[in-house]
C-alpha cells in the first residue's frame, strides 16, 4: 500500500536511525521514528553482554519522546537500515505492550514493507493500568 509522504519521510528517519544501532551481538540493527506534537524523536537498538539489557529500538525511541515532554505520539515507524531487506523488522511483544500504553488510542505502525497497522490491534487483552479505585479496593 502507497504510504502518505509524512509517513514515508517517517520510515526515512527510522531506517537512519538503525544505521546508529549498538548491536555487536546480533549485528542486527533496527531504528524506530515516533511522530509527535513536538516533532520527531528516533531510536536505535541498544546491545549489552548481559543480553536481557538490550534495548529495543522502539522502546528507545518511546522513551526519548516520552522525556522531551510529547504527551501525543501518533506514529512510530520501524526500518532497518538503507539498502538492507526489508519486511524482517517488527515490533516485540514487549515494545507492542509500551506502544499501547504510551501512544494515542488511534495510533499507527509503520513496518518498513509500506504496512500500516492500528496500534490498538497489536496485542489482545494488553495489560493496562488498574484503576486507583481497584488499587485501592475501594
Ligand atoms: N530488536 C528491536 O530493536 N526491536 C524489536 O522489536 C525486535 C528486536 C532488536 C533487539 C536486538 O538488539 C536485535 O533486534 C535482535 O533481536
Amino acid at each position: 500500500m502507497e504510504l502518505a509522504e509524512h509517513e514515508a519521510n517517517l520510515l526515512r528517519q527510522a531506517s537512519a536511525a538503525a544505521l546508529r544501532a549498538y548491536c555487536p551481538y546480533s549485528g542486527f540493527a533496527v531504528g524506530a521514528a515516533a511522530a509527535t506534537e513536538l516533532g520527531v524523536f528516533v531510536g536505535a537498538n541498544v546491545e549489552n553482554a548481559s543480553f536481557g539489557l538490550t534495548l529495543c529500538a522502539e522502546r528507545v525511541a518511546l522513551a526519548n519522546a516520552i522525556t522531551a515532554g510529547a504527551i501525543k505520539i501518533s506514529l512510530l515507524a520501524v526500518a532497518g537500515p538503507p539498502d538492507q531487506p526489508t519486511g524482517l523488522r517488527s515490533p516485540c511483544g514487549a515494545c507492542r505492550q509500551v506502544m499501547v500504553e504510551l501512544m494515542t488510542p488511534d495510533a499507527v505502525l509503520i513496518q518498513d514493507n509500506n504496512e500500516r497497522l492500528p496500534v490498538a490491534g497489536l496485542l489482545p487483552g494488553a495489560f493496562r493500568r488498574p484503576a486507583a479505585a481497584a488499587v485501592e479496593g475501594i
